[in-house]
């Protein structure tokens, strides 16, 4: 059991939900942590061929804003649990036009029917058998050439030092998470019926895996 249920007695999220002041720091943090890395992603992957993303554990909304507007013909789904996403709601003017909000639980299901599932920074919060749940649910409902791209830091091969070795830590302790190399993030979307097609590189210290149905 992740250290934060033992000493705070539920999961993280759950005792988040529980604490709106300490949620809503904690997507502030989400927000200064994410300066730069959301308008990087955006740049980095072309969203040429697709009609409608769902941005899964889209938290504040800012990536799938930096998206949207970049890509008007796109539609987007912003995806959260419930208190995450009656909070982007309150802020619905502040972001593109194309934007809908819909709260649930992505070990249950998502929303079906796009053509692109996107997940930043959602993915390392989960052990192995929590994040191919998740992802076998995109896969599970999203259009048959569709992708599944998830947007992390991934661990450098060798045995430097790398910040993301002291973040792994930290996703232990908190959420029971863990960050990932290539080879472990290939095995865990083959896990979910996945395969991934390539890697791509962004302005920032975060990539995106990019996954189709396998
Ligand atoms: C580490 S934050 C990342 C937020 C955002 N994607 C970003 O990059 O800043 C993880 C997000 O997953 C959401 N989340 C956690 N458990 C969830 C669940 N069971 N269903 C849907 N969203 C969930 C949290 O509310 C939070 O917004």
């Amino acid at each position: 059991m992740p250290t934060f249920e033992t000493v705070f007695g539920k999961p993280r999220f759950d005792w988040l939900a529980d604490h709106p002041d300490a949620a809503s720091l904690f997507q502030q943090a989400m927000i200064a942590l994410s300066q730069g890395a959301n308008e990087a992603v955006a740049e980095a992957c072309d969203f040429g061929a697709f009609s409608q993303i769902v941005d899964v554990g889209g938290g504040h909304g800012q990536l799938l804003s930096e998206i949207l507007k970049r890509h008007p013909h796109l539609s987007g789904i912003l995806f959260d649990l419930p208190a995450g996403v009656e909070a982007a709601r309150a802020n619905a003017a502040s972001f593109p036009p194309q934007t809908s909000f819909v709260a649930g639980n992505f070990f249950n299901a998502v929303p079906a029917g796009a053509d692109v599932y996107i997940m930043k920074k959602v993915i390392h919060d989960w052990n192995d058998e929590q994040a191919v749940r998740i992802l076998r649910n995109c896969r599970e409902v999203m259009k048959p050439h569709g992708r599944v791209l998830i947007a992390e830091t991934i661990i450098p091969p060798g045995n430097e030092r790398n910040t993301i070795k002291l973040i792994d830590a930290n996703m232990l302790v908190v959420t029971g998470g863990v960050e990932r190399t290539e080879s472990e993030f290939s095995a865990l979307l083959a896990a979910a019926g996945l395969r991934l097609e390539r890697v791509i590189s962004t302005a920032r210290a975060i990539s995106v895996l990019e996954a189709s149905r396998a």
